[in-house]
């Protein structure tokens, strides 16, 4: 017999494995727009975009009719058997969004774990060397290449050791990471950043061992922190100096996230491998890793592949979003309804019902993380203030959903993150906006 609505959550925690956390135990039936509706007809505002892939709304028209047209065409042709016509006119598609002309050389896979795998495969073979570099506070994925890069929580590897071997964390430019007070200049951030860096290159992996550096250009699940520019471009130099690709993994920043289409370009600063995923197709498994033909032609035919690499409904549904993104102006509402986000985040900050709760507003267009005080984590950590309730971002969270909006948090930090559908409208914004809000007083009354 079949398990009655009611129960499916129950039959979930009975026959799902535990390994899978979940934000809310109700049953997910169905997206439309900035709303997702439950099995008991429950319906939410959705500002986690299931962590920033339906960026577009969820069940965009033209994605799902695009992808249910190739359905009845070619569902999978595998990449190593031959070309397939939307894998080779989505490339066409990206070719131009590119935040350098350079990037011209795809390689696409399923999600955005596969993504790195690959990069760091690309980048050992490409250069000859082993080690690669990323960021302390970065997350890259879950398989194991992806999580040996991954430095963000401990929860993503405790007790899966030993990770891949040949890697090596550095300082990122957030006060918290590098322990120093909250009003250290941007400058100073970038100086401290890039002389840990030397030395991890002087004392830990030479430049001759070095094969990648790899970041993401907003730090995601370490925080919602965006790199400054100067430090990019530091590394930028640095990984000239000596032979080392610079990837940069806009898994979760990339497709009009931040605002541009990719949040290097913000930069100015040239990628030699890109990472896309999440937003590339709406919500359908693909992902991309793009590099220079000239570096990629290095490597072995047959040495790349994947038994659904670049699935043929996958590539027909980012081929819709891209020329969604052309025709329905995605860019300029995300610009506009994040400067409406910032300045009602801003402004709620200095509430005097909040007082110094709230102490960061940070991120880029609708990539947006509130920090709240706390003295939890690390007691060495000058930067702490112990002005919020205990748990607050957690318990902010929570009251958000039961007030009917989905929101995540970040890091070990106490971070809210703001992910709305890129294409949301202005009174949903404000709607969820309102929520967060009122949660935020709510639990500041309540207190510890
Ligand atoms: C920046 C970044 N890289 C890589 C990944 C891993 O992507 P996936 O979960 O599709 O494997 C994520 C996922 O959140 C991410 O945010």
């Amino acid at each position: 017999m079949a398990t009655s609505s009611d129960q499916l959550p129950a039959f979930g925690q009975r026959h799902v494995t535990k390994g899978v956390g979940r934000l809310t135990d109700r049953v997910m039936t169905k997206g439309e727009g900035s709303y997702v509706q439950f099995e008991d007809g429950h319906r939410m505002l959705d500002f986690s975009c299931g962590i920033g892939v339906t960026n577009l709304g969820h069940c965009h028209p033209k994605v799902s009719q695009a992808a249910a047209d190739q359905c009845m065409n070619l569902v999978h042709s595998q990449c190593s058997i031959s070309f397939h016509s939307t894998y080779l006119r989505l490339i066409e598609k990206l070719l131009p969004m590119m935040p350098d002309p350079s990037l011209d050389s795809f390689f696409l896979w399923n999600s955005g774990s596969e993504a790195v795998e690959a990069s760091i495969k690309m980048a050992r073979f490409i250069t000859g060397k082993q080690n690669i570099i990323s960021m302390q506070g970065a997350y890259h994925g879950r398989t194991y290449g992806a999580m040996a890069v991954t430095k963000s929580k401990t929860a993503y590897s405790e007790g899966f050791m030993p990770l891949m071997p040949g890697v090596y964390g550095t300082a990122f430019p957030y006060w918290h990471q590098l322990g120093v007070p909250k009003d250290t200049s941007e400058e100073e951030l970038v100086r401290l950043s890039l002389y840990q860096l030397e030395l991890v290159l002087q004392q830990q992996t030479a430049p001759k061992d070095t094969a990648a550096i790899i970041i993401e250009p907003v730090i995601g699940e370490g925080g919602y922190v965006p790199a400054p520019h100067a430090f990019l471009r530091g590394l930028r130099e640095i990984c000239d100096k000596h032979d080392i690709l610079l990837i940069v993994d806009e898994v979760q920043s990339g497709f009009g996230r931040t605002g541009r289409v990719f949040n290097i370009e913000y930069s100015g600063v040239r990628p030699d491998m890109m990472l896309m995923a999440k937003g590339l197709a709406n919500g359908f498994p693909l992902s991309a890793v793009v590099s220079r033909k000239e570096l990629t032609d290095m490597l072995k035919p047959g040495s790349m592949g994947g038994t659904y690499a670049g699935n043929a409904v996958s590539c027909a549904a980012g081929i819709a979003v891209a020329q969604a993104f052309k025709e329905e102006n995605i860019l300029a509402n995300v610009n506009a309804r994040s400067e409406e986000l910032f300045s009602a985040l801003n402004k709620l900050s200095e509430d005097p019902a909040i007082k110094s709760t709230i102490v960061d507003v940070r991120g880029q267009g609708l990539m947006v993380g509130v920090e709240f005080a706390s003295s939890s984590y690390n007691k060495y950590d000058v930067a702490l203030q112990p002005s919020a309730p205990k748990g607050m971002a957690a318990r902010v969270a929570k009251k958000c959903i039961e007030k009917g909006m989905l929101i995540l948090t970040t890091s070990v930090y106490e971070v809210v993150r703001f992910i709305p559908p890129l294409n949301i409208s202005q009174e949903d914004l404000k709607k969820g906006i309102d929520i967060f809000a009122e949660s935020v007083k709510e639990v500041v009354a309540e207190g510890n």
